[in-house]
């Protein structure tokens, strides 16, 4: 519905409330609010390496996504512990977290293995040595992306998916049922940690009964 009448801006406090009708009558406010990073959701990735002496860390990443059908990117900051093993192994994998394990997840993203080495074992959950690349698979975590690493430039890593493996436990035949995984999602604005369950819809089908 397009919006045709804005009615009145109100400064008080530092907020600006925008009071807007549209052509049904209906009145939508909305305020202006501080912060620019608001995408939601954002995910929460487990990214986990090899360090030097073979042992595993695993680090959290809400900014990142799918750049490619079989690329992802994560922008991490260079001095991360994960960089540099992925800079030196070639090699990384991302986890989804789910909401089974928030506390390990919020752990691997407020300790850094640059001065905690034993981060990954004081996390209690376990990982097995992926069959294609040199880097760690998180046995507690249902879905896992094994990448090769392609480049770190100005956004960070850039990784290529060269396979998937899903515990059997969350999926539905051949087809991954999402409301097993319990994926949980960032929330930039008050850093909450969100379960993805319900499905409300398909996609690229919904759409198209308003089709004309
Ligand atoms: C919810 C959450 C999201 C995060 N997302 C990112 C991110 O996208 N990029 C990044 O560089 N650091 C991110 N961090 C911070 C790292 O996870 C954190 O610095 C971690 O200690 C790095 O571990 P490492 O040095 O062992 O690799 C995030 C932390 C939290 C709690």
């Amino acid at each position: 519905m397009r919006v045709v009448i804005l009615i009145i801006t109100l400064i008080c406090d530092n907020i600006s409330i925008i009071i807007y009708k549209n052509m049904k009558e209906e009145i939508f406010t909305r305020k202006n609010i501080k912060t620019t990073e608001a995408i939601f959701p954002m995910p929460v990735l487990m990214i986990a390496t090899y360090n030097e002496d073979g042992s595993v860390d695993v680090m959290n990443a809400a900014w990142g996504t799918m750049l490619e059908r079989d690329q992802v990117i994560l922008n991490l900051t260079e001095t991360h512990k994960t960089v540099k093993n992925i800079k030196k192994r070639k090699a990384f994998t991302v986890s989804i977290a789910d909401s089974r394990h928030v506390v390990e997840a919020d752990y691997f993203g407020v300790v850094s293995a640059n001065n905690t080495p034993n981060k990954f074992e004081n996390s209690g959950l376990t990982a097995t040595k992926s069959e294609n690349i040199d880097a760690p698979i998180i046995n507690e975590f249902p879905i896992c992306l094994e990448c090769e690493f392609i480049e770190y430039g100005d956004c960070g890593v850039i990784g290529k998916v060269i396979n998937t493996t899903v515990d059997e436990s969350v999926m539905n035949g051949d087809n991954i049922d999402i409301s097993k995984v319990s994926a949980i999602a960032f929330d930039p604005y008050t850093h909450g940690y969100y379960k993805v369950t319900e499905r409300v819809g398909n996609a690229f089908k919904d759409g198209l009964k308003l089709k004309k």
